[in-house]
């Protein structure tokens, strides 16, 4: 692939950032876009702006065939059962509230085990304590191992006759850990349980095909992929989303409608109540065209060598202390550290004034933070437009800021019990 090239694809990317060339590095959190997206968005306002499904006139009917080609768009990219499988939703987290609200009410019972993992994200979790606190189902755990892995010893001693649900994450936005979906995929069949795969932060950067993970639900967003925000998808067999009952109640989601009672209507437009970001949908077509054009592969081989070359880098920082596995092949392009004892919002400011975008903080996984006995990190992500040379500049600016704030080793409230990768002093 030709990096430069694909650089000038995305205006903002020539932008300047306290004077200096922003390096964007915060691509876990949102990924920027491509000027065939955003041309896609306003030629959409330009040109075609009509709700979908209802008009019968020229415009609606060409933004219901964008919504619904974006949809089967979407369908190819993950090798989804059917178009008719893709829900839209607004994210990931209305994907996955989705499944705990018109499948977990349904279908969980008192007694009934859900297991989930020590590396979620808040949106993989609070709405599973919500439904067992209301069900009266008990929430079990596959827990972090010192190394950022997960201990797959937990999912062979947890996952019972009672298990009713697994949800795992694909790829941990905190840490970056790939984890072995197959694994669970199989553990979930044999207990006639099913699975649902978080696939916010895999499905942006790493070839997925659901057919080959074995999963029952996959949830994903279109912001962390180059497509515009406020559009998130799920999938499902077809079989599954006839079982479930609807989501939210309004307008394209019935059949036929009574004072007192309502039908619904045929998938996937049972799960799609009221209007949708029918504008965002179809600008995320043209993001799905731009990474198909790109080669999966091709980005996740990028990537690859790209976060090889940071933890090279930054493990000869002084002080550094990286978590999450050290093999790029266990790995997507996240980087997760603490530097001594600076806080990771200091951090992050210093890095701001270099130009360089981070996160800094627990990242919505604080049970993570806690297992790995720190309050937060600093988080690096790369994406497919992200060159050495902007590692170069990071690794730089680290060696700036802990000049800065002087060296120190973390402190012990602020170390994780066995960390994965750490220099400290020399
Ligand atoms: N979940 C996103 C992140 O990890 C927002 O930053």
């Amino acid at each position: 692939m030709d990096i430069d090239k694909i650089r000038k694809d995305f205006p903002i990317l020539s932008r300047r950032v306290r004077g200096k060339p922003l390096v964007y590095l915060d691509n876990a959190a949102t990924s920027q876009k491509p000027r065939a997206v955003i041309e896609a968005l306003s030629n959409f306002y330009e040109n075609t702006n009509a709700n979908v499904h209802r008009g019968i006139h020229t415009l609606s009917e060409e933004a219901t065939a964008l919504y619904e080609e974006a949809r089967k768009k979407v369908a190819r990219f993950v090798h989804a059962p059917s178009p008719e499988s893709v829900i839209f939703t607004r994210n990931t987290t209305e994907s996955i509230n989705l499944v705990a609200h018109a499948w977990g009410r349904k279908f969980i019972n008192p007694g009934d085990e859900i297991l989930l993992t020590g590396m979620e994200h808040h949106s993989n979790l609070v709405p599973w304590q919500i439904l067992a606190q209301e069900k009266g189902a008990v929430l079990k755990f596959v827990e972090v191992r010192p190394d950022g892995t997960l201990n797959l010893e937990d999912l062979d001693r947890n996952a019972g006759p009672r298990t009713k649900l697994i949800a795992v994450t694909h790829v941990s936005n905190a840490i970056g850990t790939i984890n072995p979906i197959r694994r669970f995929a199989q553990v979930a069949k044999s207990l006639g349980a099913l699975l649902l795969v978080d696939a916010a932060q895999s499905v942006p950067h790493i070839p997925v095909d659901m057919r080959v993970l074995g999963c029952d639900f996959l949830a994903f967003s279109a912001h962390k992929m180059m497509g515009p925000t406020g559009v998130g998808v799920l999938i499902a067999h077809e079989e599954m989303l006839e079982k479930m009952s609807p989501f939210l109640g309004g307008g394209d989601m019935i059949r036929e409608v009574w004072l007192e009672k309502a039908t619904w209507n045929e998938l996937p437009y049972k799960f799609e109540a009221g209007t949708p970001n029918f504008a965002g949908v179809a600008a995320f077509g043209a993001a799905l065209d731009y990474l198909q054009g790109l080669g999966m592969d091709n980005v996740r081989a990028h990537e690859q060598e790209l976060i090889g070359y940071a933890l090279k880098s930054l493990l000869q920082i002084e002080g550094i202390t990286i978590y999450g596995p050290m093999d790029s092949a266990q790995r997507s392009g996240v980087v997760s550290f603490n530097l001594g004892t600076i806080h990771p919002h200091d951090l992050g400011t210093v890095l701001d004034e270099d130009g360089i975008a981070v996160r800094a903080g627990h990242h919505c996984c604080q049970p993570l933070m806690r297992r790995l006995g720190i309050n937060g990190t600093t988080r690096a992500s790369v994406y497919v437009y992200n060159t050495k040379e902007e590692i170069d500049k990071f690794a730089k600016s680290l060696d700036r800021a802990r000049t800065l704030f002087g060296v120190c080793a973390p402190s012990p409230t602020d170390r994780p019990a066995k960390p994965s990768a750490k220099k400290e002093g020399r």
